[in-house]
């Protein structure tokens, strides 16, 4: 069912610092910082020859990454995203397999119909699909 990793998710502290550090240290392409009100971050995308990492810093009063950072003063890994071709019908599998799907499916930072699924139901990791 899931396809591509199209990216790995970081919470950071400082994005300027964190872009600095991808850019480089690591030697990677890195945007300039994109604000997303509408999601509550801030992000840095960076393109991978295989994939992307995004570096997420809260963004507004009630962004959905402000209570990771506080309990990750460091930051961390946040989530990642795979690719799947009918989101529809990926959330009715996962639904009938027991999964958890947190919340509805919902328009991601690529414009593109996204899901989470529940942390607990994957080894305390936070899976995003994204339909492509
Ligand atoms: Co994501």
């Amino acid at each position: 069912m899931i396809g591509k990793l199209n990216h790995i998710a970081i919470v950071v502290p400082d994005l300027e610092a964190a872009a600095r550090l991808w850019r480089d240290t690591l030697g990677a392409q890195v945007s300039k910082p994109v604000e997303l009100p509408e999601h509550g971050v801030t992000t840095v995308f960076i393109t991978l020859p295989n994939s992307k990492t995004e570096l997420l810093h809260p963004l507004g009063d009630n962004s959905p990454v402000a209570k990771f950072l506080e309990r990750n003063p460091a930051g961390g890994m946040h989530h990642i995203c795979y690719e799947v071709e009918d989101i529809k019908a990926a959330a009715a599998k996962l639904k009938a397999n027991g999964a958890r799907v947190l919340g509805d499916i919902k328009t991601g930072a690529h414009g593109k119909p996204v899901l989470f699924l529940h942390p607990r139901d994957f080894c305390g990791t936070l899976i995003e699909l994204e339909e492509i």
